[in-house]
């Protein structure tokens, strides 16, 4: 287990079924965006890792840009998103490819997809790695999802508790919740 400030974390997902549950969704966006460059938008800071992993499954030309949001704090979500770094790729006319760690209410991704379709993009698709149930909340229609869990607190693999546990390579859950 891990101790991340004032909480315990318990293992959740292994490094292993991670890695062979990216190397499944890279065979699907290989396949859906061969030949077509698309352009991956990791967001920041959470997916960092998972876009890592996830760009590196992918064989044709592509790109690949970051933004960075937040609308979270300490242990649950609060307030509005904001965009803090704002996208200098344009994505007129691309295959936008959102890379995000976990759909939670989906307040996020609502935002930004909104936001990218007044740029004319030819397509936006959504690649998460986590959803909660929760995901409802916000209309959002994600196409790849590494996995659904519940509504449980996780870190690792690029999520955080106030900061800490994004270099754990697993993904942990809090230990009261298991
Ligand atoms: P949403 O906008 O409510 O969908 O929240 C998505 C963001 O909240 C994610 O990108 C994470 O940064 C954060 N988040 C949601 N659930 C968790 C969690 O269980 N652990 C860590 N961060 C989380
Ligand atoms: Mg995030």
């Amino acid at each position: 287990m891990v101790r991340l400030h004032d909480h315990t974390f318990v293992p959740f997902i292994g490094q292993e079924k991670i890695q062979q549950r990216v190397r499944e969704l890279g065979a699907e966006l290989n396949a859906r965006f061969a030949g077509k460059n698309p352009l991956f938008i990791g967001i920041l800071n959470g997916a960092f890792i998972f876009a890592a992993d996830l760009v590196r499954t992918f064989e044709g030309p592509c790109e690949i840009s970051f933004v960075k949001l937040s609308s979270y704090s300490g242990l649950r979500s609060v307030g509005d998103v904001r965009q803090v770094l704002g996208l200098e790729t344009r994505v007129e006319g691309r295959h936008v490819v959102l890379i995000e760690d976990i759909l939670d209410t989906g307040r996020t991704l609502h935002f930004l997809v909104n936001d990218l379709l007044a740029q004319a993009p030819a397509t936006v698709s959504i690649a998460a790695f986590l959803r909660k149930p929760t995901a409802t909340q916000f209309p959002v229609q994600a196409d790849w999802i590494g996995f659904d869990i519940e509504d449980r607190f996780v870190v690792g693999y690029g999520l955080d508790y106030d900061g800490l546990g994004r270099n754990l390579p697993a993904i942990y859950v809090l230990e009261q919740d298991r």
